[in-house]
């Protein structure tokens, strides 16, 4: 399991950008209009840490509920693994619970992620491998 990027979920897309790129990180993708999640996504880079950028375009969207009580927040961890199922199963073994199904993420090429919870250390994010 290897470390893709921190997601940081945000109010206002093209601002929180901009203040991004203010701390001397770098655009590395171009955005994702991601219809599935109801979210617009961008990467950005800075010393070798990747953030995506996440913003809810409208009420629809999957993370439009958690947006109110976290304004601009680190919400989650990605790692990429190389067999999804397995992994998922793994961490479903040591307490990690899926919220729903493997999806394709148009950010990646769509490459399937599935999002877990665990009580003790929040939401994260698979990504298999390519
Ligand atoms: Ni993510």
């Amino acid at each position: 399991m290897k470390v893709n990027h921190i997601g940081y979920l945000v109010k206002h897309f093209e601002k929180s950008k901009k203040s991004f790129l203010n701390l001397g990180y770098k655009v590395i993708s171009e955005d994702t209009h991601d219809q599935i999640r109801h979210v617009d996504i961008c990467f950005l880079e800075k010393d070798h840490y990747v953030i995506e950028l996440v913003s809810p375009y409208d009420k629809e969207s999957v993370v439009a509920g958690m947006l109110k009580k976290y304004k601009n927040m680190p919400y989650h961890i990605c790692y990429e693994v190389d067999d999804l199922d397995q992994a998922i199963e793994e961490l479903e073994s040591v307490g990690y619970a899926a919220i729903g199904e493997p999806e394709c993420a148009p950010a990646f090429d769509n490459r399937k992620v599935i999002f877990l919870m665990n009580a003790n250390s929040g939401m994260i994010e698979l990504l298999e491998s390519n």
